[in-house]
């Protein structure tokens, strides 16, 4: 779907008042704050029976890769208290798959399809951003791109790219070099300093930023002394993020790097989208939440319209970045 067709977003609330729930992430114009997270969404047509797709603001695609890949071994899965631990191993069907298999849908609803893409190379994440520019004019269904930095650097020992704010500002700029597209640039929470980060991949050109992936974790099978998951580590997300989540956004938007976020992490309610907002999100996704509940995210998009009118606004965009810091003395004087 056309970015600029895209129409504002307003629901009824229990009362009368109309809220408006469109959002302008950049050059998108989203009907609705709430997109669903890359890898816990497939590539939508899978939650076509069991959701409405198109009520959503946006869907993220799994990470697509030049060619298709299988995955780790299992067991890659495994839960936590208020999260779970994955290593997919960024399984997908590749670029050519996509275009065959997956565009065609993408581009026939009524909702911003977000792409998002990684590479086991520079070259390869140069390539992928080329190749889906090119199915985004041929086929469509590519309305923006969401490149995910968190994937390990073959030629660096395995080294995540987005860990080191100097590799990523020149992979971010090589990709940008190859599409006019929206690029949204998804970082990853594994380093100490998130809005050096931040900022490097702003000025190599990204024009949103996705914030956060998962962390780094791993969980123990003591019974059987082995780790719960094949690969050892695997990526942590769930409820037990979202606070680190709300933080790392909060630090970049304080920032003020002048693109928009999306927040992520646990998000599960229209009260934990309100939070991210009021931090400095524009829009968030919801990850992690649509497998124990795949209506979940336009279940959210209904209370979303309910908290805006207990919390008197009319327009949800006015929440973003309204955080305030101003505390009054605890103490009389
Ligand atoms: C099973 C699974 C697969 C994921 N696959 C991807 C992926 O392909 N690309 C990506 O950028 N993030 C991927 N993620 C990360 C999510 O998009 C999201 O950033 C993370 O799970 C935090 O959000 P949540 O706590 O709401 O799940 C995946 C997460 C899960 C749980």
């Amino acid at each position: 779907m056309a970015t600029t067709q895209r129409l504002a977003g307003s629901q009824r609330d229990r009362g009368t008042r109309a809220i408006d729930l469109s959002v302008q992430f950049g050059a998108l114009a989203l009907k609705n704050p709430i997109l669903t997270a890359s890898g816990t969404f497939g590539y939508a047509a899978e939650f076509e029976a069991l959701t409405d797709v198109d009520a959503l603001g946006g869907v993220v695609t799994k990470g697509i890769s030049p060619r298709p890949r299988f995955g780790n071994p299992v067991p890659r899965m495994c839960e936590t208290a208020s999260g779970m631990i994955n290593s997919i191993g960024l399984e997908n069907v590749g670029l050519e798959g996509f275009r065959r298999d997956k565009a065609p849908y993408l581009g026939s609803l009524d909702t911003c399809a977000v792409v998002n893409f990684f590479g086991e190379t520079f070259d390869e994440y140069v390539e992928c951003a080329a190749g889906l520019d090119a199915i985004a004019r041929d086929v469509g269904g590519v309305d923006a791109l969401e490149m995910n930095i968190s994937c390990p650097n073959i030629k660096k020992g395995g080294v995540e790219f987005g860990t080191d704010p100097h590799v990523a500002r020149a992979l971010v700029q090589a990709c940008r070099q190859v599409t006019d597209l929206p690029m949204w640039v998804k970082l990853t929470p594994n380093i100490t300093d998130i809005v050096a980060l931040a900022r490097a991949v702003v000025e190599g050109g990204a024009d949103g930023l996705s914030i956060i992936n998962t962390i780094t974790a791993m969980g123990v099978d003591v019974r059987k002394r082995r780790p719960r998951i094949a690969t050892v580590f695997g990526g942590l997300s769930g409820p037990a993020i979202k606070p680190i989540a709300l933080r790392m956004v909060y630090q970049v938007a304080r920032a003020d790097l002048g693109v928009p976020i999306c927040g992520i992490g646990g998000i599960a309610t229209a009260e934990d989208v309100a939070e991210f907002l009021v931090a400095g999100a524009t829009a968030v996704q919801v990850g992690t939440a649509n497998f124990a509940d795949p209506d979940c995210a336009v279940r959210i998009i209904g209370d979303l319209s309910a908290l805006a009118s207990e919390l008197e606004v009319g327009r949800i965009a006015d929440l973003i970045g309204t955080l305030r810091t101003d505390f009054e003395p605890i103490c009389p004087k």
